[in-house]
Formats: C-alpha cells, structure tokens, sequence
C-alpha cells in the first residue's frame, strides 16, 4: 500500500512538473486590456479610407445656385454626357474607396426614380425620363471596386408634406427604405440638421429613420452632427482640432446645433461614445459646380489633408460633376496631383531603416510588443507596448541615424482604444514640437521646412492607460519645404 502510494506521488509529481515546464515554455505574452469606448468593424474600416471623395449633383448644377428653392424646373436637368463610369475613374485615380452622392439635395429633386414624388428625372429629358443617376452610380463605382455612399436631404423644399410632421417624416422614411432596398450595398449614409429657417417647429424623426437604417444595411456608418457612427467636425473648412478625440458624449450632442461646433472639434477624453470625426469640404468653393469657380491650389489640398487626416479624421472632399454630368478636367487633375503629392510624400519612410529604440517593452525582449511593430505595414493588429511595470514612468521612442526630413507621422493602435493626451518630439536633445491627442493618425510638419538630426525622440508625456503605438514615420514632403523658399 505504502510502496504504491508513493509511485502514484512521484508519478504526479512528474506530471505536474513537465507540464509546468510546458506551459512555461509556451506562455505567450497577452495583449494588454482595451480602453473603453472602442470603434465598431465598420468604424475601423472607414477611418482606414482616410479620403472619400463626395458629390454633389442635381438641379443646382443647372442653375448655378448652392440651395435650389424647390420650384425648379425638372426639365432644366439636363446632362449631355452624364458619364459616372468617369467620376469612379477619377475617383480610383485619387486612391478613393468611397463616392458619397447627394440623392436629393435640399430642393427635393430626386436623382432616382422615386416611386413617392415625380420631382426626380422622370420628369427630366435626360435619356427621356428613363435614367436613373444613383443606379448608374451604383454600377460605376462597383466597377472600379469602390463603395458607395448616399445623401438624402433632411430638409425637402418641393415636397408639400414638410412642415407636417408625421406626413413628411412617413415620407421621408419611405424614400430611405427605396434608396436602401434598391442598390446593394451602402457604407455611408449622409444626414445634416438643415431646416427651414422659416419653418423651425419641423421635427425629423432621427431615432426611426436610424433605427430603419441599420434594420436594412448591417455594414453602414450613420454620419450626422450627431454619430451615431461618424459625426461632423464642426465646421465646412476640412480642418479638425488640434486636439481630435474619437471620443465624445453622445448625450451631449444634437443634432443642427450651432452651439456644440467647438465640442464636436475637438471631441473630449472622457467621451463615453466611440464617433470619430468626417471633415467635409468641397474642392472649389460652392458644393456644386458653378462655370465661375475653379479648384482650391494642391498646396490647399495639403494643409487640409495635414489638418484632417493628419489630426486623427477622415478627410470627405466634394467633387462636383458641372453640366455635361462630369467631372471638369481641372478638378481630376488637381484630385490626382493631390495623391501623387500624397504618395510623394508618405511612400518613403526615413525611419525604416534605423535603430529604433524604446523605453520599455510588454513581456521584455521576446514579449512581441518591442519597436519593430512600429516599422512593419500593419496599422492596428501589431504596436509597441511599453511594459505595464508600476515603476515605469516614461515613454519614449527614439530613432537614431542620419536624419533629413520634415514630417514627423504617429499612429495608435485605436483598436484598443484611443490612449495619447500629449506628446513631444526632440530632435537632437532640442524640444522642438509638441502636440496633444494622436489617435489613427498625427501628422507634424517641422517649422522652417526641414531639419537635419542624428535622433529623434518621441516622448509620450500623458495617457489614458499605456500608449500603444502602431506606427511612426519620419517623413519629407517637397511640397512643403519649397514654400520656405528652399531648392
Ligand atoms: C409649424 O408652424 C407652422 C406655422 O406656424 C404651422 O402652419 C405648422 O402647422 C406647424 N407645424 C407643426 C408640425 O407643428
Ligand atoms: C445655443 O446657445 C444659446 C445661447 O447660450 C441658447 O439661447 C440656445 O438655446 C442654444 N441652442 C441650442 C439648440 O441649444
Ligand atoms: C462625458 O461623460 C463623462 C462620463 O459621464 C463625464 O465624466 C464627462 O465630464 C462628460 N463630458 C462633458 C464635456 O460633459
């Protein structure tokens, strides 16, 4: 009994051992928790387009207005070469993955042939009444690979029903459900606050027509001031905070609301919703194409791209088709020497081949968090995770070896929640940026138009939890050191 009770003890003992030495051998370092509130699937997907392209199209095309008053003429719209096989060209040219088109703008003129009103181009001559602008759309982009988007005017100035409100909101609702139903796929749904400053008593029923949106299409994002997917940045300049959180307090929000610009600007650290912020301007000055105007200067394009993409937003830039129903030569050439700019710019990362140092990492050396995830292509999944140790105070990355450039890139790995409140980057020793929030991704550009370094280091100074940081970049962009004066 005795003899037997101690070979079953050391076979235990043995067992427990080697499985000990198992699991030792094979612990693999976990990611560290994520801070709450997180982005959706879709959310993720949509920041990662970093440009959408939108455009605006119909009746005010023709009468050279900006707002049509509703009483226009269905027989004004007119395109003669109406070609959306060329705006999803110009759009793929850019590097665009999402075309947003304006349905019915606020002069109630459907660009598709609604079963629910016959202000639409069923009473156009174009192709005799039998066209449809959203189908043709549709077919174009899906062509080139591109997604789609739509924008529905709240406000309708034709229709008799506005100003009643459950009539107009049945109304309403029934031509989303149509433009929902009938073309596939949609990623984005457009909607702003817009009334009639003489009817201010209409309600928009926003709670059924979102509710009704998700019901149809499970992979959209819902854009208004106020989310619940993507919300507005607060102004029509393409130009967010310097401070940009994702986060923001839903309850806080409403809908046309002049007073929240600032608060939806800038978002706020201790947001409870996860609803990033869609920076909308058009490429010339009007929305809509008007003979008069011509493209903003790529020098133009840039500032916008630095102060939206660049400050953790997505950029949405209007490019309107003009009469013929295309998109005019001037702005395809401007949109495509914008990504070449971009490309210019961004393809070479002068960081790539230096020592990257940091100042602690997850799980030591062999961890999977160190600096090399800062260098590789993968955006969100891979980072660098200083290590969670109390005594740890400082972060920092630094970059060393023979350093010309003058755009510094940080991104965070949002997936576990936006994290970076400050940050500061020396150069030499020599303070000589700092910043607040960084989010997907913070572009600096360096005073003076460029700078020579030997290191380079990036101190994050304030964090909500751990910074996990999943790419940097040392950049030069030529673009920016020629307005210097410099060769
Ligand atoms: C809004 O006000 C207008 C003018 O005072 C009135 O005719 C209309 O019935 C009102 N609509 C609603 C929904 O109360
Ligand atoms: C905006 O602020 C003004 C002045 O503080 C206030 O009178 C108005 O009611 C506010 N509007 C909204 C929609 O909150
Ligand atoms: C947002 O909500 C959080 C949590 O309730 C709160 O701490 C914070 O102060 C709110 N922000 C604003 C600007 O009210």
């Amino acid at each position: 009994m005795g003899r037997l009770w101690w070979c079953y003890f050391l076979l235990t003992l043995l067992i427990n051992l080697f499985e000990l030495r198992i699991c030792k051998r094979e612990q693999v370092v976990t990611p560290p928790l994520p801070i709450l509130p997180l982005p959706t699937y879709s959310q993720l997907k949509w920041q990662q387009r970093e440009i959408i392209m939108f455009l605006h199209f119909g009746v005010n095309t023709f009468t050279d207005r900006e707002w049509g008053n509703g009483r226009e003429n269905p027989q004004i719209f007119n395109p003669s070469d109406l070609d959306a096989g060329q705006w999803a060209s110009v759009a793929a040219e850019a590097g665009v993955s999402l075309m947003i088109l304006t349905a019915k703008h606020h002069d109630g003129f459907c660009l598709w042939p609604s079963k629910y009103t016959d202000h639409s181009v069923v009473k156009s001559p174009w192709k005799e009444g039998k066209g449809d602008v959203v189908q043709e759309f549709v077919n174009a982009a899906s062509a080139k690979g591109i997604d789609v988007g739509l924008y529905l005017s709240p406000w309708d100035r034709h229709d008799k029903r506005y100003g009643n409100d459950f009539n107009y909101n049945e109304y309403y609702l029934a031509q989303l459900q149509e433009l929902l139903n009938k073309y596939g796929g949609v990623r984005e749904i457009w909607f702003d606050g817009a009334k009639d400053p003489k009817t201010k008593n209409v309600t928009y029923y926003f709670t059924e027509w979102f509710s009704m949106v998700r019901e149809l299409q499970g992979s959209i994002n819902i854009f208004s001031d106020a989310g619940p997917d993507v919300r507005w940045v607060g102004n029509e300049k393409g130009y967010a905070g310097d401070t940009c959180w994702s986060l923001i307090n839903r309850s806080s929000l409403s809908i046309g609301n002049p007073n929240i610009t600032h608060y939806l600007n800038t978002g706020d650290p201790r947001g409870t919703d996860w609803v990033p912020a869609e920076c909308d301007v058009s490429i010339r000055k009007g929305w809509f194409w008007h003979k008069s105007e011509s493209p903003r200067r790529l020098s133009e394009l840039l500032d916008i791209y630095y102060n939206s993409v660049g400050r953790n937003c997505v950029l949405l830039i209007n490019v309107p088709p003009n009469t013929n129903g295309l998109i005019s030569d001037t702005d395809a050439h401007r949109l495509k020497e914008f990504r070449a700019a971009i490309n210019t710019i961004f393809h070479n990362n002068l960081a790539q081949n230096c020592d990257v140092q940091v100042s602690s990492q997850r799980g030591g050396e062999e961890g999977g968090f160190g600096p090399e995830n800062m260098l590789d292509s993968d955006h969100l999944g891979s980072y660098w995770a200083p290590s969670d140790e109390q005594e740890i105070r400082e972060h920092w990355i630094e970059i060393r070896g023979r350093l010309r450039f003058n755009v510094v890139r940080i991104q965070e790995a949002i997936g576990l929640g936006q994290r970076i409140q400050r940050h500061e980057i020396y150069v030499d020793g020599r303070l000589m940026m700092q910043g607040t929030t960084v989010g997907y991704k913070r572009l600096h550009r360096v005073d003076g138009g460029e700078v020579e370094a030997n290191v380079v280091r990036i101190r994050i100074t304030k964090s909500r939890g751990l910074p996990l940081v999943s790419s940097i970049g040392l950049h030069f962009d030529p673009f920016w050191h020629s307005r210097f004066g410099m060769p």
